[in-house]
């Protein structure tokens, strides 16, 4: 009795949301139609049986993917989770076998939960969890059916909340491009029974809501047999939008590229130098932490990104290798000879200096400068003599004044500016040829 009562709520339920495109039947009829169809124990048709006259024959499925939502794309973990409704189309020979126009009235359209029918176990394949049929029983189909054919064309419109694997390459972050495939297979058939034949090549954007980091620049159907299955693929190309990375991460970097060769225009005796040094080190070292904890693990192809910071580290930790050699040299007794190779290399570049300073002057003073330098040499080749007596007499401590009277009158105060200043050049021109070199190719993906 119970068994009964309930047996017709359940056709209620499933009554109720039913209606007919040719509608000239009473609920009656339509009730009977069910009860005839699928639900009395000598009902027609099982949601337990291949939907074919010929069970040789094959199911093709038209398949199309509307894609509302990509919630999260996680390069870490290589996965990416999309919000999206599948709209499955085949057809079924066996629905309409028990209509009679003259019991059940006229009618071609009907809606029913999916329990009832049967429908192919269409389930996501590249899944991140588990692979399971797509879709619950309570999703309704429409059945729409042709009385001349004896076909009937259902219609699935399951909605998916998708978490897909996804393979990242991050070469070329933050410019980087993505493909991700999103695959389904109608688990357990072979092809020869379940086909996809998708009649879109595109995925469906129809009311879309765009992501704020991700692009989608493109889409296209696939369908491949792989070990005598029917699969079929939705692939994505995504492009990552850039700016929130250009603007907390590579311009920071690029001016603390600039910070780092500062250090070598602190006066010395400021005592700040080596502290300043260490502290664009560490930042340094903190961006490359951030970077690598926003990109996947993987070793190839490495960013681009992890080499431009790395290498901006190597320049930086030299840069403060140098600050304490110069720093040094800066407050090197001043009783001690500077070496001749050094005070004539160091007097060298000073003179080049000063020549480029004196530019608009020269050509006046040419003549004069001329004999001066011949005095210079000439005065050397007396003081080279005279440093190589004091070295054959030992013995002979050389005087106060004398000790910073080589070639050009360099102390070491001199050695340490010149020594700043050719490293401040050459960490500035490291740190541009760098930015060049890994930059650019960046750049150029945009
Ligand atoms: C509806 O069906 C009845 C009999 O079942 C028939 O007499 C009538 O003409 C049909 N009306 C339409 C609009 O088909
Ligand atoms: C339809 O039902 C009527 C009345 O029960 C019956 O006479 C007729 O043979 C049935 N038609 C078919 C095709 O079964
Ligand atoms: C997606 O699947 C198609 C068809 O198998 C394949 O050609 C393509 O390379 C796949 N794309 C990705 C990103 O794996």
């Amino acid at each position: 009795m119970v068994a009964i009562i309930l047996k017709s709520l359940f056709i209620a339920s499933v009554l109720s949301p039913c209606f007919a495109s040719t509608r000239n039947t009473t609920a009656t009829q339509l009730a009977k139609f069910f009860s005839d169809t699928f639900i009395s124990t000598t009902a027609s048709y099982s949601q337990l049986i291949f939907p074919r006259e010929n069970l040789l024959d094959q199911v093709t499925i038209d398949m199309k993917f509307n894609l509302k939502a990509i919630t999260n794309f996680d390069e870490v973990a290589g996965t990416l989770e999309l919000i999206g409704i599948l709209k499955i189309i085949w057809t079924d020979e066996l629905i309409d076998n028990a209509f009679n126009e003259s019991i059940h009235g006229d009618f071609t359209e009907f809606l029913i939960t999916n329990s009832y029918v049967w429908k192919p176990a269409v389930s996501l394949f590249n899944s991140a969890k588990s692979i399971v049929p797509v879709g619950d029983l309570t999703n309704l189909i429409r059945v729409e059916m042709n009385h001349n054919t004896g076909t009937s064309t259902l219609t699935w419109n399951p909605g998916v909340v998708t978490k897909t694997g996804c393979l990242v390459k991050v070469r070329d972050f933050p410019f980087d491009k993505q493909q991700c495939n999103i695959t389904f297979t109608p688990w357990g058939h072979p092809f020869s029974e379940v086909a996809f034949q998708p009649t879109s090549t595109k995925v469906d954007m129809d009311g879309y809501d765009e992501s704020s980091t991700w692009m989608i620049t493109d889409t296209e159907v696939f369908t491949e047999i792989l070990d005598g299955g029917s699969f079929i693929n939705f692939q994505l190309s995504l492009t990552r939008r850039p700016t929130y990375f250009l603007l907390n991460m590579i311009l920071p970097i690029l001016i603390l590229g600039v910070l780092n060769a500062m250090a070598f225009l602190l006066p010395a005796e400021s005592g700040e130098r080596v502290g300043y040094s260490i502290t664009a080190f560490l930042t340094f070292a903190v961006y490359l932490t951030l970077i690598a904890d926003t990109l996947p693990r993987s070793s190839s192809p490495l960013s681009l990104l992890c080499f431009f910071l790395m290498s901006m580290v190597v320049v930086s930790s030299v840069a403060t290798i140098i600050t304490i050699f110069t720093l040094k040299v800066y407050f090197k007794d001043e009783d001690e000879p500077v070496p001749n190779y050094v005070a004539s290399f160091v007097g060298c570049l000073n003179c080049l200096m000063c020549k480029s300073d004196k530019d608009p002057e020269e050509e006046m003073f040419g003549i004069i400068e001329n004999e001066e330098m011949d005095a210079v040499s000439i005065n050397s080749e007396t003081v080279k003599k005279e440093n190589t007596f004091f070295d054959d007499a030992k013995s002979n401590a050389s005087d106060e004044s004398d000790t910073p009277k080589n070639k050009y009158g360099v102390d070491w105060k001199l050695v340490a500016g010149t020594l700043d200043m050719f490293s401040f050049l050459a960490i500035c021109g490291a740190s541009v040829g760098i930015a060049v070199v890994f930059l650019v190719p960046l750049a150029a993906q945009m």
